[in-house]
């Protein structure tokens, strides 16, 4: 009698788990570039979270070329997909994709980066956009102690690029913590640049910040003056400064901040040439847009937990933003090790 009845409990878990598998359906995943370490993954876990959910799964990166992504959205709303998640290059240049995407009613949901001038955006999932930059500048000001220091404090500034919406939230984020301190005087900017544009790094390129940064260096600091901080907002642009000061600098070496906790990057902060990341785990995300895919699929209301930040200049996107996570050369094995985001030869 039990082992029968362990047998119908079998069979019925595995009804039930057959019960929220999918039917096949085909999800197009429009990622913006191979190139930086971060898409890889995003890319990778998307394909298997959807695929191990009974999804047909069309993924394409597009090498940071607008067109490209385009004619590749295109081509999956034409052959097909019933949901199509994208990451967009640049944020508003997706129009005709999205027209086609609403004349046959094909979903899209914004993966990361919002996509802008659009109504054809269903749903966004991200990280707390401007909470990283929080976290950026709160470091900043508890590391040089801003409130009891007496300073003043060289800073500069790299920022994202600004064909990307996420970039100006990160920037907003951290330069709202230190804007009190620039005003005083107690953070001083040698170069004169703190405005988004002059700070913005076009397609978030590693060599673009490391030329800017060396050209800030030669023109501002060859005076044997230094830097106590260069805020960078994310992993690829922190390398880009950490080069330029490699080659061109001698003095004191500055805080530098980041975010992504590339493998390259953590292997800059146990080398302690980076002070600090900011984790977001895309496990995490691409696990909430697989729910979000499946709840659109089966017509179920979709979790959100944002309904009011992200608007994209038409509409108001709903939103699940996920949390990001300090991560530094003092916590990155139980961030990044212990939780198997890595391993341990990856970051050696
Ligand atoms: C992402 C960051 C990433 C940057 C460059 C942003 O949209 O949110 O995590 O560092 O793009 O790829």
């Amino acid at each position: 009698m039990k082992k029968i009845l362990a047998i119908l409990l079998c069979v019925l878990m595995v009804c039930g788990a057959m019960a929220v598998l999918a039917d096949g359906e085909k999800i197009g995943v429009s990622m913006p570039t191979k190139d930086l370490q971060r898409w890889n993954q995003d890319g990778e876990y998307m394909q298997k979270m959807l695929t191990e959910a009974g999804y047909v799964v069309d993924l394409q990166f597009a090498a940071n070329d607008v067109q490209q992504q385009l004619n590749q959205v295109t081509n999956m709303i034409n052959n097909g997909c019933n949901v199509v998640v994208i990451s967009a290059i640049e944020a508003s240049s997706l129009g005709s994709a999205l027209d086609l995407a609403k004349e046959k009613n094909v979903p899209v949901i914004a993966y990361d980066r919002l996509i802008m001038e659009s109504d054809a955006v269903s749903y966004y999932a991200t990280f707390d956009n401007y909470k990283v930059g929080t976290v950026q500048g709160t470091f900043v000001k508890d590391a040089l102690q801003l409130d009891t220091a007496e300073g003043p404090f060289n800073l500069e500034v790299t920022a994202g690029d600004p064909g990307d919406n996420n970039a100006l939230y990160f920037y907003n984020g951290a330069i709202d913590v230190l804007k009190p301190y620039i005003e005083s005087g107690k953070l001083v900017i040698k170069s004169g640049q703190l405005e988004f544009n002059d700070v913005a790094t076009p397609t978030w390129k590693t060599e673009v910040a490391q030329n800017r940064a060396s050209s800030i260096l030669s023109s501002f600091y060859a005076d044997g003056s230094d830097i106590d901080v260069w805020l960078c907002s994310n992993d690829s642009t922190a390398m880009g400064v950490i080069n330029a000061l490699e080659d061109n600098y001698d003095g004191k070496w500055p805080i530098i901040t980041g975010q992504d906790c590339d493998k390259s990057n953590v292997k800059k902060m146990i080398e302690g040439k980076q002070s600090m990341s900011v984790f977001k785990d895309t496990r995490m995300l691409a696990a909430q847009v697989v729910k979000m895919v499946g709840q659109i699929i089966r017509g179920e209301t979709v979790d959100v937990n944002d309904t009011t930040t992200y608007n994209n200049n038409v509409i108001t996107v709903p939103s699940f933003l996920c949390e990001p996570v300090f991560g530094s050369a003092d916590n990155y094995k139980e961030l990044l090790i212990d939780s198997g985001y890595y391993k341990l030869e990856d970051i050696q």
